[in-house]
């Protein structure tokens, strides 16, 4: 720890020089407060112990100065004359953290040393968690609904498309016209989502039904897929979100991670308090040094033009926005789980911003 006494009376700065040095502080002297504020320039100091009356410029000067040209000065500790209290009230209320009155008493002035270095380093701590939160607002502000709506039409939106475009050049109008519906029926989903203020009131929901929704837009791509569902009949919810959403995303990864073949369980469970969802499929499943970044946005292990890497990112969101939670599990060359669990009643648990009975985002 740094300490700097400003003091004009030579004396007073030597007894300060022997007593730091005694308890192991780098000390920096300076006999008047021009020569501070030249020491400040060059060197950090952990804390200022400053004498109210030296001729030329006093301490409430020298204080003044010093926050006026350093942005984030240590912490100062006035000495002032006894009897002048008036001052140090004065100095406190101007952002000094405290004072001692003369004739010095340096076991009380140790004792506040330490204590006013602390609060330095605390407040300095919540400062930056401050920064940090401003800086993950902003972040998350730079991600403004339009921009985000802009992104899941275009997510949504452009694989239809394409494959339209290719059926077009191709073959006929009747399987075209397939293609387009798909993309009609995805901006109508969009719409739903889009339309609705974030605290709309929830409303009962169909797992089951939103599952169905899903699948019906991928009908032209399943191929060989086997697909299994494994309905529970009760597996109703409570939101304002919209949990097609979740499961487009998860079914469209499923099917491209299998490529045309393979098994696609899904599979509903209506719990006391949730609605647990499975969707596993017999792809190649999620290598283990991936799975602790999928949930990320912009991460994709697909081609270029192929994949944004917002599907994942986007259903953890709309999970986190009705409370629910998601957890995956995989073995390479075997499968990829997604469990996706919904509460059936959101006022009950939470925004998502607090934990859920099963870890939300959690990984296992
Ligand atoms: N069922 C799955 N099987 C294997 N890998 C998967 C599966 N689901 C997701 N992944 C992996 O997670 C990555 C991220 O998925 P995410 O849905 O966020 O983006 P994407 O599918 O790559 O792109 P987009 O969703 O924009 O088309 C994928 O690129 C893939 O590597
Ligand atoms: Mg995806």
């Amino acid at each position: 720890m740094k300490i700097m006494a400003i003091d004009d009376e030579p004396g007073i700065l030597r007894m300060y020089g022997r007593h730091f040095k005694k308890l192991n502080y780098e000390v920096a002297l300076a006999e008047s407060g021009a020569k501070a504020l030249e020491l400040l320039a060059t060197e950090r100091m952990d804390l200022l112990i400053l004498d109210q009356a030296m001729p030329e410029m006093d301490g409430m000067e020298t204080f003044a100065q010093i926050k006026k040209r350093f942005a984030n000065p240590p912490p100062v500790i006035m000495a002032t004359a006894h009897g002048s209290l008036h001052l140090a009230v004065e100095f406190m209320k101007s952002g000094g953290s405290d004072f001692v009155q003369k004739p010095l008493d340096m076991e009380i002035l140790v004792i506040k040393i330490e204590r006013a270095v602390r609060n330095a380093e605390a407040e300095a701590e919540v400062e930056r968690k401050l920064r940090r939160a401003e800086a993950e607002l902003s972040e998350a502000r730079q991600l403004s609904a339009i921009s985000r709506i802009a992104a899941s039409i275009a997510h949504e939106v452009r694989q239809p498309l394409v494959a339209a475009d290719l059926a077009l050049s191709e073959a006929g109008a009747a399987e075209a016209r397939g293609y387009v519906r798909n993309a009609l029926q995805i901006i109508r989903t969009m719409m739903r989502i889009y339309r609705g203020k974030p605290n709309d009131a929830p409303v009962p929901t169909d797992v089951n039904r939103e599952i169905e929704d899903a699948l019906s837009l991928f009908a032209h791509k399943s191929g060989n897929v086997e697909i299994r569902r494994d309905f529970s009949p009760n597996a109703v919810v409570s939101t304002s979100g919209n949990l097609s959403r979740v499961f487009i995303n998860l079914i469209s990864n499923a099917l491209a991670a299998m490529n045309g073949t393979g098994r696609l369980y899904l599979g509903t469970r209506g719990g006391e308090s949730h609605v647990v969802v499975t969707v596993e499929d017999s792809g190649p499943g999620i290598p283990p040094e991936n799975i602790p970044y999928i949930f990320e946005p912009d991460f994709t292990t697909k081609k270029i033009g192929e994949g944004t890497g917002l599907g994942l990112w986007m259903v953890r969101r709309e999970l986190d926005a009705c409370g629910g939670s998601i957890t995956v599990e995989s073995e390479p060359d075997k499968f990829a789980r997604f469990v996706v669990t919904v509460p059936r009643d959101p006022s009950k648990h939470g925004n998502g911003h607090e934990k859920g009975p099963q870890h939300r985002g959690q990984i296992v």
